[in-house]
């Protein structure tokens, strides 16, 4: 039976929580695989609009078990904010499940972001604020909490409190505020009791799942040129969103994987700093913004726009061994008379061969692109390949000959149903 992963292809915010939602309806558990509540995934249905954080896209649907995977970074607070939203909507969270091998943000990791942002001045990089960097860091170095501590309530709360008191010392020695360590320990008491129900050994969970026939979505949030080692370093998030993260935030092997479906953007956003050679500036990036509500669920940042880049998607082709890619947001570029293509990059006048290693490099390319007529009319009613104009098959065709695999979805809508699902894909 399938294991189904869903990847960013670009810097996040490409629609992957509506994709995941259409994919789920034929999948038994949707399983976050990295990031934390530095991730917005909007889903639309109907008049409703979900914005989520850390409980995964599938949450809406009754026959699927939702699961917080161990390469996750759990803010307890928000998990439980969250699913007190959901449940007053009317969506049940009993089912959610969070592995006991999840690490979990501790108000110290939000300090530290903060204080790291501060310090880097003209230079930040624009995080989330929510501690996720600090908070891998502490899994990488060993000093970490795991959320399976809970299990003996005393031992974790020495643990809190012992890292609390830590975290204090460093605190005092920057000259910064000292955290309530007694109002820290009782809190995490709180969140400890309402934790338990939810933990589980998910590794084992899933693999029973899938040899009962289950069938397994791996949720990725942020994205390829957001990951710690592919993307555009510095200015990345601290997991990795690429393909294999999924693997090792899930427990699963690379030989149980079926399809790896990109999700990219028609144009492309950016939320933070960073290179971003397609980005438009002006009334055009105005309208790219206005109209594809290009603003953050987490953050309510601007994102910054830009024309689609299909040599970011040939290297994320790569890096993610995608089987085929979904295509969202074409309707925001309904109107424009010309749809520009990023096809190659040159530097110094010369062609560049691939995506370069090196973010300066990066920032230094200038695009080649193909500029592909606008087809000035309304995409969100079209539900089948044939309704489609001409010049959205002449831009489908591009990005499959660049990138070499098919596009298999095409968003022309933001509600569940606004999708055109080509060749036979499910
Ligand atoms: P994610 O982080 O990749 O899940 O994406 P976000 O949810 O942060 O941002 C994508 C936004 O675009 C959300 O507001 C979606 O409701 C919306 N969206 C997704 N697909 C489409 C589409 O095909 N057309 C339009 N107009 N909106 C879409
Ligand atoms: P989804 O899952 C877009 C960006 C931040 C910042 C960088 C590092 O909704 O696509 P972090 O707080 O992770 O240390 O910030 O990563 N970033 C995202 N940008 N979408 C996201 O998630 C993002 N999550 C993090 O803006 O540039
Ligand atoms: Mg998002």
């Amino acid at each position: 039976m399938p294991v189904t992963v869903v990847v960013g292809t670009q810097w996040g915010d490409e629609g992957k929580a509506k994709i995941i939602d259409l994919l789920a309806g034929t999948h038994s558990h949707v399983v976050r695989y990295q990031g934390g509540h530095n991730a917005g995934h909007t889903v639309v249905v109907g008049a409703e609009r979900y914005a989520l954080q850390l409980v995964p896209s599938g949450v809406l649907y009754s026959h699927v078990t939702p699961v917080i995977g161990n390469g996750v970074v759990v803010d307890l607070p928000t998990l439980f904010a969250e699913i007190d939203t959901l449940e007053q909507r009317g969506v049940s969270c009993a089912g959610l499940r969070v592995s006991t091998l999840a690490h979990l943000i501790f108000p110290w990791h939000q300090r530290h972001d903060a204080i790291s942002e501060a310090l880097r001045g003209e230079s930040k990089l624009g995080t989330t604020l929510k501690g996720i960097g600090p908070a891998y860091a502490d899994k990488v170095k060993r000093i970490g909490v795991r959320a399976g501590e809970v299990r003996d309530r005393e031992r974790f709360l020495t643990m809190v409190k012992e890292r609390a008191t830590q975290e204090n010392a460093v605190f005092a020695s920057l000259g910064e505020p000292l955290l309530d360590v007694d109002d820290i320990v009782k809190r995490y008491d709180e969140y400890a009791e309402r934790l338990t129900p939810h933990l589980c050994d998910s590794v084992n969970m899933l693999h029973d799942a899938l040899a009962k026939g289950g069938a397994i979505l791996l949720e990725g949030a942020q994205a390829t040129f957001l990951d710690i080692d592919h993307g555009t370093y510095p200015y990345v998030t601290s997991s990795n969103p690429t393909a294999g993260g999924a693997c090792a935030g899930s427990g699963f092997g690379p030989r149980d994987i079926t399809r790896v479906v990109g999700i990219a953007k028609a144009y492309t956003t950016r939320v933070g700093a960073g290179p971003f050679p397609t980005e438009l500036h002006g009334d055009l990036a105005d309208r790219v913004v206005d109209i594809g509500r290009e603003f953050g669920t987490v953050t309510g940042r601007r994102r910054r726009p830009g024309w689609l880049d299909v040599v970011m998607l040939r290297h994320a082709v790569r890096v993610n061994s995608l089987t085929d890619i979904a295509l969202t947001k074409l309707d925001v570029l309904d109107d424009f008379d010309t749809v520009r293509v990023c096809t190659g990059y040159r530097l110094n006048g010369k062609p560049l061969d691939g995506f370069p290693d090196d973010a300066e490099v990066l920032a230094r390319v200038e695009c080649v692109y193909h500029d592909v007529p606008g087809w000035k009319r309304e995409l969100r009613g079209c539900r089948s390949e044939s309704d489609l104009p001409r010049q959205v098959l002449t831009l489908l065709s591009l990005v499959e000959q660049h990138t070499g695999v098919p596009v298999s979805v095409v968003g022309v809508g933001p509600e569940r149903d606004d999708v055109v699902v080509r060749g036979g894909a499910k």
